[in-house]
C-alpha cells in the first residue's frame, strides 16, 4: 500500500472551501482532515496551493481509432493530464465509429494499454444499431449526431431518432445543428459566390441550432429518456434550457464549451480557421447568454469538445478546412484565469467541470473529494502566470485557438487513482489510467445529492 498526505491544501470540498490536510491511500481519498501526526509515505506540502477533484471533460475526440495522425488516446490523454483532467469521456467518431460494442470494447482495450488517465467511450447511433445500443454495457451512454459534423455520423430521420428514444435505456446526448437547415444555408450562400470563412456562422447559424435542440428536447419529454445537449452555442438554446419545468427539468442537463465561452464571429478575422469548429462560434451576445446560463445553472457542465486537427488541414481555404479545436490542456486554466477575473467562483469551476459532469453520466466516485472517493486530485497555483504557446501543446496536433494568450491559474500536479502523473510540466508517461464505472441506477445529475 502507497499512501500520500497533502498538507495544507485550501481544498475545494463540496461543503465549502478551506485548509485540511487530505490522506491518500492507494487509490482513494481516505481522510480529509486528517489528524496531526498523520503519517504517509509522501508528505506534499501544498501550502499556498488549491487542490480540487480531478476534472471530468464528458466530450473528447481523440482519433484512435483510425485519425492517429491528429491524436491519439496515448498523447490525448497526456494533454488531459497537463491540464488537471483525470477522466475524459472519449466521442464516437473515430475510424471505423464506435457504434458496436465490438468497436466499444476495442476502445477500451486500447485505452488501458495507452491511456494515462481515466477514460470511459460513448457509443454511437447510426440509425440502424439500435441491438447495439441496447446491448451496449461500460458505457456513459449513446450519441447521437442530429447534425453531421467530422465523420460519417448522422441520425437526422425522425423514424429513426423516435426509435432510439424509445427503444433504449441509455443516458443519450447528441450534436443539435439542423442538418437541412445547414444545407440551405449552405445551398444559399454559395449560389451568391464563394464561400468565405466567416460564412460558417452564417451556415451553421442560430436557427440550426435553436431547431435542432428545440427537436431533441421535443423527443426527450415525449419519450421521457435522460438527455444531455452538448456544446450549447446560442442565446434561443439557453433560453430554452433555463424554461425547463417539471419532469423534463429532471432529465435534460447541457453543456458549453470553452470555445463558445471565450471566441465569436468577432475572431474570424484575428484566427480564421484556429475558430472554425461545429456548432460555429456565434456573437457576443450569445457569449454572454451562455456565461449567464452556466451561472443561473440552465447550463450544468463545461466539456472541452476537444477536437484537434493538423495545422496543416487547418489551413485549406474554406469550406475544406475541418472544424474543431484542441483544449483538454488548457480548459482549467482558462476557468481559473476567470476565477482570478472575477467572472465566476473557484467553487462553481470546480461544480461545472469536475461534480456535474461526474453526475450526468453517473461516474461512481469521481467529481468530488471525499472520504472513500477515488484520488483523483489536481494541485492548482492560482497565482501562477504562463502563455499559452502552439510549440508547448502536449496535443499531437500541436496548437491551440489560444495560442498567445496568458492565463493566471495553472494545474502544478495531477493525481490518478492515488499516482502522480503530471509534475511541474514533467509527466509520469508510463502510468496508466482506469475504465469509468457507470452506475446509471444513480439515476443523472438531478437524482444526485447537490
Ligand atoms: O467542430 C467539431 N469538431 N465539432 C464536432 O462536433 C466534432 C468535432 C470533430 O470531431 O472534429
Amino acid at each position: 500500500m502507497s499512501s500520500t498526505l497533502i498538507r495544507q491544501a485550501t481544498c475545494v470540498l463540496p461543503d465549502g472551501i478551506g485548509t485540511a490536510d487530505v490522506l491518500v491511500a492507494d487509490d482513494k481519498i481516505v481522510r480529509v482532515d486528517a489528524p496531526v501526526g498523520t503519517r504517509a509515505d509522501h508528505v506534499v506540502d501544498a501550502r499556498g496551493l488549491h487542490l480540487l477533484p480531478g476534472v471530468v471533460d464528458d466530450q473528447v475526440h481523440f482519433r484512435e481509432p483510425g485519425l492517429e495522425h491528429k491524436e491519439d488516446l496515448h498523447t490525448g490523454s497526456l494533454a488531459c493530464a497537463k491540464g488537471g483532467v483525470t477522466t475524459y469521456l472519449e466521442m464516437p467518431n473515430t475510424q471505423p465509429a464506435t457504434t458496436s460494442v465490438e468497436a466499444l470494447h476495442a476502445k477500451l482495450a486500447l485505452a488501458r494499454s495507452k491511456s494515462v488517465v481515466n477514460y470511459g467511450f460513448f457509443v454511437g447511433a447510426t440509425g440502424d444499431n439500435l441491438a447495439e445500443l441496447r446491448k451496449a454495457r461500460r458505457t456513459p451512454g449513446i450519441k447521437i449526431f442530429i447534425g453531421s459534423s467530422t465523420g460519417d455520423l448522422l441520425v437526422d430521420d425522425q423514424t429513426a431518432l423516435e426509435r432510439i428514444f424509445a427503444e433504449t435505456r441509455l443516458p443519450i446526448c447528441a450534436h443539435c445543428e439542423d442538418e437541412a437547415t445547414v444545407r440551405a444555408n449552405r445551398a444559399r450562400l454559395e449560389s451568391q459566390g464563394p464561400l468565405v470563412l466567416a460564412d460558417h456562422s452564417r451556415i451553421r447559424d442560430h436557427e440550426a441550432a435553436r431547431i435542432s435542440t428545440a427537436r431533441a428536447l421535443d423527443l426527450a419529454e415525449r419519450h421521457d429518456h435522460r438527455f444531455h445537449v452538448l456544446h450549447v452555442s446560442t442565446r434561443q438554446e439557453v433560453r430554452m434550457l433555463s424554461a425547463l419545468r417539471g419532469r423534463q427539468r429532471q432529465r435534460i442537463t447541457a453543456e458549453a464549451c470553452p470555445h463558445h465561452l471565450f471566441f465569436s464571429v468577432d475572431d474570424y478575422e484575428r484566427l480564421g480557421s484556429r475558430v472554425q469548429m461545429n456548432p460555429s462560434v456565434k456573437t457576443a451576445r450569445d457569449v454572454e447568454a451562455l456565461w449567464e446560463g452556466l451561472q443561473e445553472g440552465a447550463l450544468q457542465v463545461i466539456a472541452t469538445d476537444h477536437a484537434p486537427h493538423t495545422l496543416q488541414e487547418k489551413a485549406s481555404p474554406y469550406p475544406g478546412s475541418p472544424s474543431g479545436v484542441p483544449a483538454v490542456e488548457n480548459s482549467l486554466p482558462l476557468l481559473l484565469d476567470q476565477v482570478n477575473r472575477g467572472r465566476c467562483t473557484l467553487a462553481q469551476v470546480v461544480h461545472w467541470m469536475c461534480d456535474a459532469p461526474a453526475r450526468v453520466w453517473d461516474i461512481v466516485g469521481k467529481g468530488r473529494i471525499v472520504e472513500g472517493w477515488d484520488a483523483d486530485l489536481v494541485l492548482v497555483d492560482l497565482q501562477k502566470e504562463a502563455t499559452v504557446l502552439d510549440d508547448e501543446q502536449a496535443t499531437k496536433s500541436r496548437w491551440s485557438p489560444w495560442h498567445g494568450t496568458t492565463l493566471r491559474g495553472w494545474p502544478v500536479r495531477t493525481w490518478v487513482m492515488g499516482r502522480t502523473v503530471f509534475k511541474d510540466g514533467v509527466w509520469n508517461a508510463g502510468e496508466r489510467g482506469r475504465e469509468v464505472l457507470f452506475d446509471h441506477r444513480l439515476g443523472g445529475y438531478w437524482a444526485t445529492r447537490g
